[in-house]
């Protein structure tokens, strides 16, 4: 048995093309306060039906604020844990955490990698000057109201921040069309 099935090959096709559009990936986000990220998070998350985790979110649900960053490391290790096991199921997840350095970017990449999945690092680069701005307008309402970012934080920040290069986007899967 096991002569060439016309049928079987053409159901087999359609199969193909069904996982090629339904690829699951790993969505990753980059960029400082105001960057936009988890306005394009909210985005990808709808256009590319995938489960959209912002730190920052959990944060303040869960009483605290980003300003602590014990507590935001452990939401961080959870939502990673959490987005793993997801990609596992073969969905797809966008991480919003900010990832201001190399060394996160290149582990999330290795692991999404590790699990057979694609992973794309949607960056935003944004000047200074207009990040102020936004930053400005975010701080006059709850939840960053109580807890507002100054001028002096951004400026260390963006001191900090560690700008993915040509070379490391080149590592990640380019972004798909979105469907
Ligand atoms: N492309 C954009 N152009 C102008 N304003 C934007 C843009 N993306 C986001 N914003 C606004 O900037 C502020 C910060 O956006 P947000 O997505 O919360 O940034 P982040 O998550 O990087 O801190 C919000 O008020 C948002 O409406
Ligand atoms: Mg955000």
């Amino acid at each position: 048995m096991g002569g060439w099935s016309p049928v079987r090959r053409h159901r087999g096709e359609d199969l193909l093309d069904s996982q090629a559009m339904s690829e699951n990936r790993l969505l990753l986000t980059c960029g400082l306060p105001g960057a936009g990220k988890t306005t394009l998070a909210t985005r990808l998350a709808a256009e590319r039906r995938a489960v959209r985790l912002t730190k920052d979110e959990w944060q303040w649900a869960l009483g605290s604020t980003p300003w602590d960053r014990t507590t935001g490391e452990k939401i961080e290790q959870q939502l990673w844990r959490l987005a793993q096991e997801i990609l596992s199921l073969g969905l797809s997840v966008v991480l919003d955490f900010g990832l201001w350095g190399r060394a996160e970017r290149d582990e999330m990449r290795t692991v999404a990698r590790s699990l057979g999945v694609g992973v794309e690092l949607h960056y935003l680069e944004v000047p200074v000057e207009e990040l102020w701005r936004r930053i400005e307008v975010r701080n006059s309402a709850p939840p960053w109201k109580g807890e507002p970012i100054t001028r002096a934080d951004l400026d260390d920040w963006a001191a900090k921040f560690q700008t993915p290069d040509a070379s490391e986007l080149a590592l990640f899967d380019a972004p798909l069309d979105a469907r």
